[in-house]
């Protein structure tokens, strides 16, 4: 589509830098379920059947999914993750899932899951085994990706273990390849720049031009540490990876441990606010038959949703640091704009921050309407460039805005002016 339109210098400028996998699928970033940070290789389905990887653990995500709204807010895809295989491919050389823990075999439950009206995610790995040391794809890309459309799976996600890194590339463009040669329609979610990064600058055109999404960096933990250092590699990268992102092809920063045990809830709006930011997969790694309603409100929040699924399909970047606090911007369609203050300091009380919308900011020159989402709906009405627009942040929390402008002339993104209060004033915590 952005070909066609290369002529027209105005539309080509909204196009990202490379052209996405041309199979039609995550024009706006996944949404759905991932086993991995919540369940691990958890296979002692004896001592713990009710957490192990076992197909009853999909089948009650996907039961869940439905009743609870999930489905509803747009969340689709059931992914299981690593240890789900036997040890030992079958007399053909196919794939098969472990005969205990998955009686039905995967056949079996994508058909379920498919009859909720859901999708299904499997997991494999571009190297002779995957990083959990079950049977790796390397040599068997076509078998696999034929095996995986035979069982009507709907996306993979495709590891990047025990693989000679100089032959990566090759990998995961012989396993996209192969996937198309299926002709169905699967979402290849890859790790192909994670694994890259530590010997060379990975090749994002080519990462675009074979995957859906792609993870860039390491694995989250249900920690706020963790968040954070993800959120601080990717504005530290930026540069090299905000431009290539895309309908059709999207910054992965790994899963949601939103309903876990390790964020605080103020961390946990921050972590919703700047993955909506990112335009980054929600993929939520927690057990939805259990999770607090706090939690679930947030995570099926459907402003913070459109901002992660808006149109427009550009992802969003660190635009300002003052003091502790740190601004993050998303341009969304029709012009408006979505932004995220974020209080790093861990000390203290809530913090006041004051966006001062000068003559310079051209959104509300006359006028723009101003909605906080977070950390509670307010509507802050129309502002005008000589507004003061106060925000309380708590410690690790975020304040997230969406603002539209109300003038019709109005043709470029500007960058919102901000003036930290507590700089300022020093000792105002608490406005
Ligand atoms: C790697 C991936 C994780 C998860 C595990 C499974 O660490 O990055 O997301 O899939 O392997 O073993």
């Amino acid at each position: 589509m952005c070909r066609a339109v290369l002529l027209l210098v105005v539309f080509s400028l909204s196009c990202p830098a490379a052209e996405a996998l041309d199979n039609g699928l995550a024009l706006t970033p996944t949404m759905g379920w991932l086993h991995w940070e919540r369940f691990m290789c958890n296979i002692n389905c004896d001592k713990d059947p009710d957490n192990c990887i076992s197909e009853k653990l999909y089948m009650q995500m996907a039961d869940v999914m439905v009743k609870e709204g999930w489905k509803d807010a747009g969340y689709e895809y059931v992914c299981i993750d690593d240890c789900w295989p036997s040890h030992d491919r079958d007399a053909k050389g196919r794939l098969q899932a472990d005969p205990r823990r998955f009686p039905g075999g995967i056949k079996k439950l994508a058909d379920y899951v498919h009859s909720k009206g859901l999708k299904l995610g499997i997991y494999g790995d571009v190297g002779k085994n995957t990083c959990a040391g079950y049977p790796g794809s390397l040599g068997y890309y076509e078998v696999d990706a034929q095996t995986f459309a035979d069982w009507g799976v709907d996306l993979l996600k495709f590891d990047g273990c025990y693989m000679n890194w100089t032959l990566l590339g090759e990998g995961y463009v012989n396993m996209s390849k192969a996937l198309n040669k299926t002709g169905k329609s699967i979402l290849y979610s890859c790790e192909w720049p994670l694994y890259e990064w530590p010997y060379q600058k990975p090749n994002y055109t080519a990462i675009r031009e074979t995957c859906n999404h792609w993870r860039n960096y390491a694995d989250v933990y249900d920690s706020w540490s963790s968040v954070k250092s993800i959120s601080d590699w990717t504005a530290s990268h930026q540069d090299i990876i905000v431009p290539v992102a895309g309908p059709g092809g999207w910054n992965d920063p790994d899963m949601l441990v939103i309903g876990n045990f390790g964020l605080s809830h103020d961390q946990q709006e921050s972590q919703m606010a700047l993955w909506a930011i990112m335009a980054a997969p929600l993929l939520m790694s927690n057990d939805l038959r259990n999770i607090c309603p706090r939690s679930k409100k947030l995570l099926q929040n459907k402003l913070i949703i459109d901002i992660s699924q808006d149109s427009l399909g550009k992802q969003g970047s660190l635009t300002g640091k003052f003091d502790s606090f740190e601004i993050w911007e998303r341009p969304l369609s029709e012009k408006r704009l979505a932004a995220a203050v974020l209080n790093k300091q861990e000390i203290g009380g809530p913090r006041g921050f004051v966006i001062r919308a000068i003559p310079g900011w051209k959104m509300c020159d006359p006028k723009c309407n101003v909605t906080q989402i977070l950390p509670e709906y307010k509507e802050m009405g129309v502002q005008t460039p000589k507004s003061n627009i106060v925000l309380s942040v708590n410690p690790s929390g975020t304040a997230l805005l969406t603002i539209t402008p109300l003038s019709s002339d109005f043709t470029e993104m500007y960058k919102l002016r901000w003036e930290d209060l507590s700089v300022k004033q020093k000792h105002a915590t608490i406005l």
